[in-house]
């Protein structure tokens, strides 16, 4: 029996990158996994036909968290597919660096209405939909609120805000047995980490330097942290932030 065996899990932004490689690890321990996307249908799909080929149940569900007539229709199509929630990861974000004189509204925007807005949309609908039991909810935070660096002050605070989210959240859902926390990541080989060009130049010299384990991190670094928390083993864990980073701070 896995940890996850009967439960079900909607994993944000699942279709690349970090988001992807925990719907695998959930599905492989038992959940009924909902992959969400915004655009990327054939990521998602490529996802959800490598869980069922093990064996395992999933689906892919589009939708952007930024925009609440999708948030709605996403999880009414993950309860029609498999019932009530029991694990919300809220995964799905943008990031761009810019210096201070480089930042414009549409960006802002853009970085706050996905990372910030969509994450509390996308719980505020979730909310809804968990059990008499409860759950868990799993925010993916960063550790760049931990050790800012210059040329990130729009993404770095949406970070910071959804750092203060699920302190805030985790006390207010804690009445229904729903536990909230954070997964911080130091810097991890995405799709999106090498769409930036964070991954082979000069920024990643930087963030290996300054990681102790000396080393940039894989999405199986943080999908193992993520199960922790999602399953009964994390049971009186809420509003933690932990940093999964080796080491940096
Ligand atoms: N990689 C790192 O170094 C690192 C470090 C710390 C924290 N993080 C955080 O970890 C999370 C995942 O990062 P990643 O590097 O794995 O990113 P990624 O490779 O760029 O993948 C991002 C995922 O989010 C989805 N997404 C983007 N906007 C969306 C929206 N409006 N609605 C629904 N889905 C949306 C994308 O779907 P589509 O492709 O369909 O748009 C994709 O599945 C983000 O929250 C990021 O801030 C990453």
């Amino acid at each position: 029996m896995g940890k996850l065996t009967g439960k079900v899990a909607v994993i944000t932004g699942a279709s690349k990158g970090i988001g992807a490689e925990i719907a695998k690890t959930f599905a492989a321990e038992g959940a009924s996994v909902v992959v969400n996307y915004a655009s990327s249908k054939d990521g998602a799909e490529k996802v959800v036909a490598e869980i069922v080929e093990k064996g395992g149940k999933a689906v892919a569900i589009q939708g952007s968290v930024a925009k609440a007539a999708d948030v709605f229709n996403l999880f009414a199509k993950a309860k029609a597919a498999f019932g009530p929630l029991d694990v919300l990861v809220n995964n799905a974000g943008v990031y761009a660096f810019a210096p201070l004189e480089a930042v414009t509204e549409d960006e802002f925007h853009r970085q706050f209405g996905t990372n910030v807005l969509g994450l509390l949309l996308v719980t505020q609908e979730a909310a809804k939909h968990f059990g008499p039991d409860g759950g868990s909810i799993i925010n993916i935070g960063s550790a760049i609120t931990a050790s800012p660096p210059p040329n990130t002050s729009v993404y770095t605070a949406t970070k910071g805000a959804v750092d203060s989210i699920t302190h805030v959240l985790a006390k207010e859902l804690a009445p229904r047995n729903i536990r909230v926390n954070s997964i911080n990541p130091g810097g991890v080989e995405t799709e999106g980490t090498h769409a930036v060009g964070m991954i082979g130049g000069d920024f990643e010299k930087s963030i290996v330097a300054q990681t102790p384990l000396g080393r940039i991190g894989q999405p199986t670094d943080i999908a193992p942290v993520a199960l922790f928390l999602a399953s009964a083993d994390s049971g009186w864990l809420t509003g933690e932030i932990l940093l999964v980073s080796g080491g940096l701070r």
